[in-house]
């Protein structure tokens, strides 16, 4: 999308169409005439509540006019805004609309760029196995001119916000691409191409060399299927940082259980195991384009988890890359072994000062917060602020569980020094954390993010109807790594 500034509303076409807040109790006072608006508002058919929007066709030179509810001004938030984005996504694209101008000035303190990445997240489709219609391809918004006072600043961050938002989109691609057609080799693939054209550093570890490192965790996940294990690790440097981040990312392209086969009902939605890793990608490809003054790593364990002669059995032990030995009770609960391996080589080879992963981990993370945020773990305080500061701007909720010492109980091994699962339906996803932590050697500040609920099926959020993976964890990360290097450089 292009962004412009400018004092008023200029070139109105039959494609175009202004973009006007209203809120529920400020009398109509907009800032272009509508004749229509008045009579609308009185008939109850559009007062300007939050999730609700209404279009105008031709009110000036064929141009629409869009209203935007936003609710209770006292109320309103970015998020309120951001959501007002996704709904007019569908409006927008249904008046096939591809200029906008977004009046500002009612906007009071809430940013326009929540309202661009309401819109670019709303927009975004999987169109890659679908027949093209006789209207063409799906309409987007590509420009967007800011008619207000502060224009120019507001246009600059609306573009920053968009490149965020098409970061997230890329890795909704990735992440929506079925099982058969993103097998592990092709994620690395697509992690290297990613990084030839963003610049990054990008070195990969293949199964012989997994083996002589001893990642037993990870390589025991994909011995039951055709494709070999990977471990992808993306860096991005800069001269000016001040503390390395390390990013790690859950990659099972498909996770079908194992030898401890998932019911089929709904398995098809295991093609989205792996977005934890495009989470990641797609945050470490928006660091290295806005090259943030921090250094950053990505690490990414990459596995198909399959049944068949050579899979791993229920009752197997493997040793890790620290050392460690684990019992494998269940092979669904794959995605801690190739996170265990991953973390504890993350931590020895790029020391970060702090390291998050993000993985699709648990169904007991939907069971506690449903598809409306994400629990997270953490090892250190501080962490778990920053990444709630940027849960907050980015409207990509986090919520904190315990980790008390004594959940460790819960996975001690009888023959192994840890086991892979907890007691069944208890606090599932704290065990899962509490597993990981074992691996992240000497690095004090970790945490733990597990979108499960929020990688896909997010029904509720307005501007996450549009495709099924959402991305999340893309916009949260990156913008927690912008607010590292803005308080370093
Ligand atoms: N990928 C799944 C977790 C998952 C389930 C994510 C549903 C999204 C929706 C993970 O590998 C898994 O199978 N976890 C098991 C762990 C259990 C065996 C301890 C689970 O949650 O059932
Ligand atoms: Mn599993
Ligand atoms: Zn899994």
């Amino acid at each position: 999308m292009n962004f412009s500034a400018s004092s008023v509303w200029e070139d109105a076409d039959r494609e175009s169409a202004a973009v006007i807040s209203v809120f529920e109790d400020d009398p109509f006072a907009l800032p272009i005439d509508i004749p229509q608006a008045a009579a609308l508002r009185e008939a109850g058919v559009f007062r300007g509540k939050a999730e609700t929007c209404y279009f105008i066709p031709g009110v000036h030179d064929g141009a629409g006019a869009l209203l935007l509810g936003l609710g209770e001004r006292e109320a309103a938030t970015a998020e309120t805004l951001r959501r007002a984005g996704g709904q007019a996504a569908a409006v927008l694209r249904t008046n096939r609309v591809r200029r906008i101008a977004l009046f500002t000035d009612g906007l009071g303190a809430i940013p326009p760029a929540a309202f661009v990445e309401g819109v670019t997240l709303g927009q975004y489709a999987y169109t890659r196995y679908k027949a093209e219609t006789p209207d063409g391809p799906p309409v987007n918004v590509e420009t967007a001119a800011l008619v207000g006072a502060s224009g120019d600043t507001e246009a600059a961050a609306c573009a920053g916000a968009w490149r965020v938002c098409a970061n997230a989109n890329w890795a909704r691609d990735l992440a929506n691409t079925p099982g058969g057609d993103l097998r592990p080799a092709q994620l690395v693939a697509a992690a290297q191409g990613m990084a030839e054209e963003t610049g990054l550093a990008c070195e990969v570890l293949d199964e012989a060399q997994l083996t002589e490192k001893g990642m037993g965790a990870l390589t025991s996940v994909a011995q039951g299927s055709e494709e070999a294990p990977w471990l992808v690790c993306l860096e991005h440097k800069h001269a000016a940082a001040r503390e390395t981040l390390c990013l790690v990312g859950k990659g099972i392209t498909f996770d079908t259980g194992g030898v401890n086969l998932k019911p089929g009902d709904g398995m098809w939605d295991m093609k989205h195991d792996m977005c934890g890793a495009a989470a990641v990608l797609g945050a470490i490809r928006a660091i290295a384009q806005e090259d943030i003054p921090v250094n950053v790593a990505a690490v990414i364990p990459i596995a198909e988890n399959m049944p068949s002669g050579s899979a791993s059995r229920p009752g197997d032990i493997v040793r890790a890359y620290n050392g460690k030995t684990i019992e494998v009770r269940n092979t669904d609960a794959e995605g801690r072994l190739i996170l265990a391996d991953a973390l504890a080589y993350a931590a020895e080879r790029f020391a970060p000062d702090h390291m998050v992963d993000i993985a699709t981990l648990t169904g007991a993370a939907v069971v506690a917060l449903g598809h409306f945020g994400a629990p997270v773990m953490a090892s250190a305080d501080p962490l778990f602020h920053q990444l709630e500061g940027a849960a907050a701007a980015t409207g990509e909720r986090i919520w904190r569980l315990p980790a008390w010492e004594d959940y460790n109980k819960l996975i001690e091994g009888v023959h192994s020094d840890l086991c892979n699962i907890g007691p069944r339906g208890e606090a599932g996803t704290i065990v899962a954390g509490m597993f990981l932590k074992h691996f992240t050697g000497a690095v004090a500040s970790w945490s733990h993010i597990d979108i499960a609920g929020m990688a896909w099926n997010v029904k509720h959020i307005p501007y996450w109807n549009a495709g099924d993976a959402t991305g999340f964890g893309v916009r949260l990360l990156a913008e927690w790594a912008a607010a590292r290097g803005r308080r370093g450089a």
